[in-house]
């Protein structure tokens, strides 16, 4: 086998590694958090039932949310994209619709939420960025600019996986909360949002520089420049 084929072959087994750990942690968080609320319940203790339309606010926004979750790596598989585009339209659709209506949702959770202000601005960052990467990547397609697309979803996806992200850095910060006695739930809350929220973007720029902008930088620096590309913005 020659060495471009290895590498292939490699950075092939690699994407369906990552791949198939995001489908899991987004299939898991699904299943485990999502389904309580079909049924009136909660994986929250002495969730607060009292604040008008609270509880109605996270059923309507943990379903559409769910849904967004686990269709979102289907379409990053290029089988998909390239033998059933209609499918690929279809669940891109579903995508985008549940997550304006898990916004809108969301939105009232966070504006009544008694978790307090700190994690209140977190959730309103996170919805301001969620819908504005979800509206790129809805006019990058429909001008026909695939790659942008694809950056855009790529980056939208990693703003859904923060709610995979955010229930992971609580594992460790709840039992450290139940070893010492100085740490609330609330400060797990909101520190495990706030974490979810910037290293979900960090690590996503990064694999967006180093597997699509530095490749094409690169590729510039080596093409020669001739007279008609000088000059032209
Ligand atoms: C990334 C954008 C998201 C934002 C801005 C967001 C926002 C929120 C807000 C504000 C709350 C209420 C928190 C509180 O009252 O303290 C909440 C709860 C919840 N969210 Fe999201 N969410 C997002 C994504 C998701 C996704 C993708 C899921 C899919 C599983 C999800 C599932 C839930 C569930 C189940 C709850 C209820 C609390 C619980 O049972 O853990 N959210 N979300």
């Amino acid at each position: 086998m020659s060495t471009a084929v290895q590498s292939r072959t490699a950075r092939r087994r690699w994407w369906w590694s990552g791949w198939g750990l995001v489908a899991l942690g987004a299939a898991a968080t699904t299943a485990y958090f999502v389904p309580p609320y079909l049924v009136g319940g909660s994986r929250v203790p002495d969730i607060d039932r009292e604040t008008a339309g609270y509880y109605t606010s996270l059923v309507i926004h943990a379903v559409p949310a769910g849904t967004a979750l686990i269709t979102g790596p289907l379409q990053f598989v290029a089988r998909i994209r390239i033998r059933y585009p209609r499918v690929h339209r279809a669940l891109g659709y579903v995508y985008l619709i549940s997550i304006v209506g898990a916004s809108a949702a969301g939105a009232y959770s966070a504006a009544v939420t008694k978790s307090g202000f700190a994690l209140q601005v977190a959730f309103f960052v996170l919805i301001a960025a969620w819908l504005y990467t979800a509206a790129k990547a809805f006019t990058t397609i429909r001008r026909g600019d695939v790659q942008l697309h694809r950056i855009w979803m790529v980056r939208n996806y990693s703003l859904t996986f923060a709610a995979v992200t955010l229930r992971l850095y609580q594992v460790p910060l709840i039992a450290l909360m139940n070893s010492v006695d100085w740490l609330e739930y609330r400060e797990v809350y909101t520190v495990s949002a706030w974490l979810s929220l910037l290293g979900n973007v960090l690590v996503t720029e990064y694999f967006i520089v180093q597997r699509t902008l530095a490749p094409l930088a690169r590729r510039r620096k080596e093409a020669p420049v001739g007279p008609s590309t000088v000059g032209v913005s």
